[in-house]
């Protein structure tokens, strides 16, 4: 027996279409109008959209970072990614300085076995790039199903490589089907603002932001496009807030370079102002790159609409702001980077996307869902509802109505970015490989039935 989900409207990245949707093992065998449900249980869509399950392709769980460590692991993350409509996550794997590729791999599977709800794979985010480790590319791409490596332009003195290192890994990854994903900002340029703001005693949060400028990032952007160009690689670009690095993607792509963007909630609706919240709020908000000057992100929105723009990440790197973000109190540097952004990345972009006009369903389902599974080699197992994919679907209630708060979400953590938007549409039901693990408000599902997927080699895509 199966699961018959009945009268609802299919939405794919191409389609939108009236249909009944049959469930077998957890794949989906059947989409039709009027299946017959004998012998099926049924589950009630009427007045609701089925979506492909979420795939957010940019999540830092159970991550250290700066002294301290994330305050969501792969249990609560995961779960409170289920209540957004999420139902694969591509975490990022934390190569440190001076260990394996292989070993850091190891590691990140002990975080995520026996406690992810949803299916979940991994990028790497390399520490240092010496020659065993890019000789260990090939073989993560091969055998453990690791096919993008994110590098760093910024974190001077941390993360961050120089040119000749991106140039040879942007390389290495070309030549083996893997992708390279690159944090574009001018760490140089940042580390000399950064010296000087806080020798004159700018340590408040909003010069995390001052320091950061997105000019540094434009240029970062458009240095690492040249050296992907060079290397005859493609090149993810993540978490991009700016009109000077999306320009540049789009410059790119219209000389035919297989060059992609991602951007994320936080960017498309805070900005510079959040930092300039009484006490020591701003801190909430700082994350890496900063979120910009408003006006930031109509540009954004014009890029997503026009796909110049391909996958939102959420970039969750959840941090409480009791003891946490607090450790930056009176020196920016020390805050920990990033947001709690896991549960809402979905219901930012129906609500202020779809349901505001800026862009179609499809375009939302290509952007939440599609383009990600694509890219990162998880397509068409994930990203879609098509018969022979797996049954990863959430029935999405546009009607439904919901104030993103601290109060009600199901992160481990003490605040919300978005805290009091009232937004509209929210999942009803998440389908999980065919088992229900969201029920309207309730959790249904089981710590530890995510299941690792295999990212395949990476073919160019066109979005
Ligand atoms: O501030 C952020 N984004 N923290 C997570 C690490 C990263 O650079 O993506
Ligand atoms: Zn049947
Ligand atoms: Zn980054
Ligand atoms: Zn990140």
């Amino acid at each position: 027996m199966g699961t018959l989900i009945r009268g609802g409207t299919v939405v794919t990245a191409s389609d939108v279409m009236k249909a009944d949707v049959l469930i077998e093992n957890g794949i989906v065998t059947h989409i039709g109008e009027r299946i017959l449900s004998i012998g099926h249980e049924t589950i009630d869509a009427s007045n609701c959209y089925l979506f492909p399950g979420g795939v957010d392709p940019h999540t830092h769980l159970d991550m250290p970072f700066g002294g301290t460590i994330t305050a969501d692991d792969f249990q609560t993350g995961t779960i409170a990614a289920a209540f957004g409509g999420t139902t694969t996550i591509v975490d990022f794997a934390l190569h440190e300085k001076g260990s394996t590729l292989a070993d850091s791999l190891r590691t990140w599977h002990a975080k995520a076995e026996g406690k992810a709800a949803i299916d979940y794979g991994f990028h790497m985010m390399v520490g240092d790039m010496r020659e065993e480790v890019m000789n260990e590319i090939p073989a993560m791409v091969e055998k453990e199903g690791v096919m993008s490596f994110k590098v760093f332009m910024a974190y001077k003195n941390n993360l961050q490589v120089d040119d000749e290192t991106l140039f040879r890994v942007l390389r290495m990854a070309g030549q083996n089907g893997a992708l390279v994903q690159v944090h574009a900002e001018n760490g140089d340029v940042i580390d000399v603002l950064v010296r000087e703001a806080l020798a004159s005693g700018q340590t408040e949060p909003r010069y995390h932001a001052l320091t950061r400028p997105p000019e540094a990032e434009g240029e970062a952007t458009a240095r690492a496009i040249r050296l992907a160009e060079i290397a005859g690689a493609p090149l993810y670009v993540v978490h991009v807030t700016c009109a000077h690095a999306a320009d540049q993607i789009s410059e790119a792509r219209k000389r035919g370079l297989p060059i992609y963007g991602e951007t994320c909630p936080q960017y498309l609706v805070c900005d510079y102002t959040d930092y300039e919240r009484p006490g020591f709020e701003g801190a909430k908000y700082v994350m890496s790159p900063p979120l910009r000057d408003q006006w930031h992100q109509e540009v954004l929105w014009n890029k997503l609409k026009n796909m110049e723009m391909h996958v939102l990440g959420s970039d969750q790197c959840s941090f409480n702001y009791r003891e946490q973000k607090e450790l930056g109190l009176g020196d920016f540097t020390k805050i920990p980077n990033g947001a709690p952004t896991i549960e809402d990345r979905m219901s930012i972009l129906y609500h202020f996307g779809v349901h505001e006009g800026r862009i179609g369903l499809s375009k939302f389902v290509a952007l939440t869902s599609t383009n990600a599974a694509k890219l990162f080699g998880l397509y068409p197992q994930k990203g879609t509802i098509a018969v022979g994919s797996d049954a990863d679907i959430v029935v999405w209630d546009p009607s439904a109505e919901r104030t993103l708060s601290a109060e009600t979400h199901h992160m481990n953590v003490d605040y919300n970015p978005f805290e009091g938007m009232k937004v509209s549409g929210l999942p009803r039901y998440v389908l999980l490989r065919g088992e229900t693990i969201v029920n309207h408000d309730r959790f249904t599902g089981r710590p530890g039935m995510g299941q690792f997927v295999r990212g395949q080699r990476f073919s160019p895509v066109d979005l």
